[in-house]
């Protein structure tokens, strides 16, 4: 695959206003299925800005909360926002901890855009106590996150070979992910979906953000003359059915939680 992961070098805060605005519903229910509860030391992998990991320091307080990411922006937003987390520069295939330090290790939309997503599951399972548990969501960029799949519906009407994250992100079916812990040596793991709201000021509030080229369809986007653009947002707008007023969106993420 492309090196995907590139496209996440960018401001955080274009990352907010694109899939960050999905965050808080996400992370809650990711955080409700691995267990997570006071007390516990936690561990997020593949951090971005920081959805997650600020979610999880309102459960077990900021201390216990590690995180880890390979895009240096990425990191430095999160520590602003965590400062007495402990935020590293790093890739999940490469966790700088000891074996078993953490009651849980988590993973929100992160392993699809990994080098190697076994050798990645199974670092967190090493850092994870056993008994603990290791999660991971990944959209269901196929169906049901809605804004991916019209943008990729409207990109490919004007480009086929556009690089649609429906056909080319690995886990986006249901059941792959499940089966990737289960390969990483994880106990009885179980698979479920969560569904994630964002809320929009207007169409213009949803496509500023592709404009700053953030994840693989602000690449593609940034990547079209002006007047491509033109035509994919207006595509874009027509397949969301929405107007220039306030409006919301759901999107589907696949879920898999393991226990060591
Ligand atoms: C879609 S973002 C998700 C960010 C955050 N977890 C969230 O839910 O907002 C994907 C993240 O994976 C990170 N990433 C890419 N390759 C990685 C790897 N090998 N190990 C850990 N993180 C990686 C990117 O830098 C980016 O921050």
């Amino acid at each position: 695959m492309a090196d995907t992961a590139a496209s996440f070098r960018v401001a955080a805060d274009a990352y907010d206003r694109y899939v960050g605005r999905y965050g808080p519903d996400l992370s809650a229910g990711l955080i409700a299925a691995a267990g997570v509860r006071p007390g516990m030391r936690v561990l997020d992998v593949g951090c971005g800005p920081g959805a997650l990991a600020t979610a999880l320091a309102r459960v077990v307080a900021e201390e216990a909360v590690a995180a880890v990411d390979p895009s240096e922006t990425f990191v430095a937003a999160c520590r602003a926002r965590l400062p007495a987390a402990d935020i590293r520069l790093a890739a999940a295939e490469e966790l700088p901890f000891a074996d078993d330090t953490f009651d849980a290790a988590l993973a929100q939309l992160v392993v699809n855009f990994m080098r190697d997503p076994g050798a990645g599951v199974r670092e967190m399972a090493r850092v994870t106590r056993p008994g603990g548990r290791v999660a991971a969501c990944v959209w269901d960029y196929l169906e049901g996150m809605t804004l991916m799949r019209a943008f990729w519906d409207a990109a490919t009407a004007i480009h086929p070979t556009a690089p649609d994250e429906g056909r080319a992100m690995p886990y986006a079916r249901e059941g792959e992910l499940a089966r990737l812990l289960e390969r990483a040596g994880l106990r009885d793991v179980r698979r479920g979906e969560l569904t994630a709201h964002a809320s929009y000021a207007s169409f213009a509030d949803l496509a500023e953000p592709l404009g700053h080229g953030v994840g693989p369809a602000g690449a593609h986007y940034v990547s079209l003359a002006e007047g491509e653009r033109a035509r994919l947002r207006a595509d874009l707008q027509r397949r969301l059915g929405v107007g220039n007023g306030p409006f919301r969106l759901s999107a589907r993420a696949w879920l898999a939680v393991g226990t060591v």
